[in-house]
């Protein structure tokens, strides 16, 4: 997949999540075969405000890369003044966000509202295309209710206004992350524009991403909630598209290892107690499954110093390692199942 002169590889994407795509875990998503990553959204007016305060959203390093800066806001200007600063950082991709369901952004005008609001949604694309200097993508939701579909007008609008890729969380606002997404509204813009289409929403296995890129044609697969705890889902999908064989799930000291190594990532960045707290979300993911797992969220929330973490998790995943010796082959975590 290509987005412009871009090389995304096999098009497997690291969806933006707040409070859980900072540098850290993209960089371990992208060593675990993410071929892009996204920030989470940054507020365009926080940014202009203060750049170097939201700096910690969009820092990056190359091993990190290829990575896409979502943005998110309602005022045109602001947009592109975001647009300009972050083409001049250490991105590839500038990215709009047009599908926050989160009352504080409609409020403001801004995330999925602008699905209502299709000439504020233009201004704000050609206003963020114009400033550029690097291709800017949209994310978008399916509409605002289900009788309002309208990807596809957004995303031909999109493409008119020279976006270079649109991405597709096939829910409407008010269905939030209720329910199924219809991938059926991903095919549908894909059969309508001529821009790279990412289908995004409900893929948990490799079987599902094989699947949405069937069903729907899409250039890309972007995966989100599939990805806590569980980096290695872009390596395992690689591997089932490419040769179409189920990589078993990671024994407990490849977990481990990865977990030691996003907490030493975080603690680089934000200091040992900060990134101590930030983990026990992550360890919780990182453990999830797994034989023992609520003993060992228990112990980790209770946990305040970088050496006791470390050791937390080493007692827990040799603990695991000790037992799969003996049960082979589940490494101690319910496979995840392939098709
Ligand atoms: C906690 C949480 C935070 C999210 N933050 C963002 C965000 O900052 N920007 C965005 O475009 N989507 C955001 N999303 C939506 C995801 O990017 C994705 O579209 C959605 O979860 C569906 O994909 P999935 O089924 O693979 O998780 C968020 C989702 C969750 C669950």
């Amino acid at each position: 997949m290509k987005i412009e002169q871009l090389d995304v590889g096999q098009g497997l994407i690291l969806a933006p999540i707040a409070g859980v795509t900072g540098l850290p875990f993209r960089k371990i998503a992208k060593g675990c075969g993410a071929d892009l990553v996204f920030t989470e959204m940054i507020s365009a007016a926080a940014l202009i405000r203060n750049p170097r305060r939201s700096e910690t959203y969009f820092m990056s390093r190359d091993d990190a890369r290829p990575v896409a800066a979502q943005i998110f806001g309602a005022d045109p200007h602001e947009m592109a003044h975001a647009a300009a600063f972050l083409s001049e950082e250490p991105v590839d991709l500038i990215d709009i966000n047009m599908g926050c369901p989160v009352k504080k952004v409609i409020r403001s005008g801004a995330g999925a509202a602008l699905l209502q609001d299709r000439p504020r949604a233009s201004a704000i694309i050609r206003a963020v295309v114009r400033a550029s200097r690097i291709p800017v993508t949209v994310k978008l939701r399916s509409g605002w209710d289900a009788s309002e579909i309208c990807a596809v007008e957004i995303a031909q609008a999109a493409e008119a206004e020279g976006v270079s890729a649109v991405t597709l969380h096939p829910r409407t606002r008010t269905q939030a992350f209720q329910g199924r997404s219809n991938w059926e509204h991903i095919r549908q813009v894909k059969e309508a524009v001529k821009i790279p289409v990412i289908g995004n929403g409900d893929v948990q296995t490799p079987a599902d991403a094989k699947r949405m890129l069937l069903q729907t044609g899409c250039d890309g697969v972007m995966i989100g909630r599939a990805a806590l705890g569980n980096p290695w889902i872009f390596s395992r999908i690689r591997a089932f598209l490419m040769t179409g064989e189920a990589l078993p799930p990671p024994d407990p000291q490849t977990i481990m290892r990865t977990l030691i190594e996003h907490l030493t990532l975080e603690a680089s960045l934000v200091g040992e107690a900060r990134a101590v707290l930030r983990m026990r979300k992550f360890a919780a993911w990182y453990a999830r499954g797994l034989h023992g797992a609520a003993r060992f969220r228990h112990r980790v929330n209770g946990v305040t110093g970088y050496a006791e973490f470390c050791e937390t998790a080493q007692d827990y995943f040799s603990m695991l390692t000790l037992q799969s010796d003996v049960t082979e082959p589940c490494h101690g975590r319910k496979q995840t199942p392939v098709v």
